[in-house]
């Protein structure tokens, strides 16, 4: 049987959502979850200016450390490529099912290269899943980058998201290179130990689409990205949430600018130092939301660890060192004790 899409569903004219998408009381997002905040904003261009760049590391840093999020502008991604990457998005999303259901990869969420149009089911042990559907696919390198598993339509989806990639790729390496500065490191340091120019990077497009009861669901369940960086656009529809302080609190929409995750990896790797955050998403009643997360990833069978400079008989290592292979697996176990676990109270 065919996956029903969330999209779909939407479509349907549902007045209530089906039971699948509920969430339990606890999980809901009450009222003042929606109130917004500006997660910190970094000017990257200041990077470039001497006078300026020691105080913008420290912003850097300190937001990694206290936050595991924070916003850049300056980025050197204008505002029309990433319009036009979103236009690209959006009319693929825009296709007559049937011609999505042709990039629909049929082997299930959980293979190492996963690639193309779906819908994660089963979130949870007891069903429940998340509304919203997705694509997925290899951005970074050309070498592992197999064109056939992208959208062939609109025709200009290709030039676009390429372009798009290789600008994503400047703002990472000088994100790496900062926190290798700011840890007290060689610069090319953290890039290194993600496997330098073998770095990896994937491209997600979430689709949320309209939810008649968006205070019962939520569009991506709380997570933390299992990757070392996310370099994130969304459009204007607010409904990112990060856990901050004990309660989650929504990020306000700022224009053009890109939001950056600190992943698990990097969590290891600066020893604890910065932190993988905790987020997740709410849907809208009546608007579509999209987002567009790059995953910066080191090689499937790197391992990485605390970095060693980073250890000392008064900061021993936190994580075990291993690869992301292996990462993945465990943090898939882990998941899935939880939810059996949060599934039998
Ligand atoms: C995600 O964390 O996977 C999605 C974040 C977003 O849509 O803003
Ligand atoms: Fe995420």
């Amino acid at each position: 049987m065919a996956t029903a899409r969330v999209q779909a569903v939407s479509l349907s004219g549902l007045q209530s959502i089906p039971s699948q998408f509920v969430r339990p009381v606890y999980e809901r997002p009450t009222l003042e979850t929606f109130h917004e905040f500006e997660i910190p904003v970094i000017d990257l261009s200041s990077l470039e200016v001497d006078e300026l760049r020691e105080k913008t590391l420290t912003e850097i840093g300190r937001a990694s450390q206290e936050w595991g999020i924070f916003q850049v502008v300056n980025h050197g991604i204008s505002e029309a490529l990433g319009e036009r990457l979103q236009a690209a998005g959006r009319e693929f999303f825009d296709l007559p099912q049937e011609e999505k259901e042709a990039y629909a990869n049929l082997e299930g969420v959980t293979d190492d290269r996963f690639e193309g149009y779906g819908t994660k089911l089963k979130c949870t042990s007891d069903g429940r899943q998340g509304w919203s559907d997705f694509y997925f696919h290899t951005l970074w390198p050309p070498s592992l980058t197999d064109f056939n598993r992208w959208p062939k339509h609109p025709s200009f989806y290709r030039e676009v998201t390429e372009e798009y990639g290789r600008r994503v790729l400047r703002v990472v390496d000088k994100l790496l290179a900062a926190f290798s500065i700011d840890l007290g490191l060689e610069k090319s340091t953290v890039k290194d130990a993600l496997g330098g120019e073998n770095l990896e990077m994937e491209l997600k497009i979430n689709f949320y689409p309209p939810c008649p009861q968006p205070e019962m669901a939520l569009g991506v369940l709380p997570h933390t990205d299992l990757c070392a960086l996310t370099v994130l656009k969304p459009n204007d529809v607010p409904g990112l949430q990060i856990f901050k302080n004990n309660e989650w609190v929504t990020a306000k929409y700022v224009p053009n600018t890109l939001i950056i995750h600190i992943g698990d990896q990097l969590q290891t790797l600066s020893n604890g130092r910065y932190k993988s955050v905790l987020h997740r998403t709410l849907v809208s009643k009546d608007k579509v939301r999209m987002s567009w997360p790059v995953f910066c990833n080191p090689p499937l069978d790197l391992v990485v660890g605390p970095l060693k400079q980073l250890i000392d008989k008064n900061n021993p290592p936190l994580f075990d060192a291993m690869t992301l292979r292996e990462f993945k697996q465990r943090k898939k176990a882990k998941a899935s004790k939880l939810s059996s676990s949060a599934g039998r109270n």
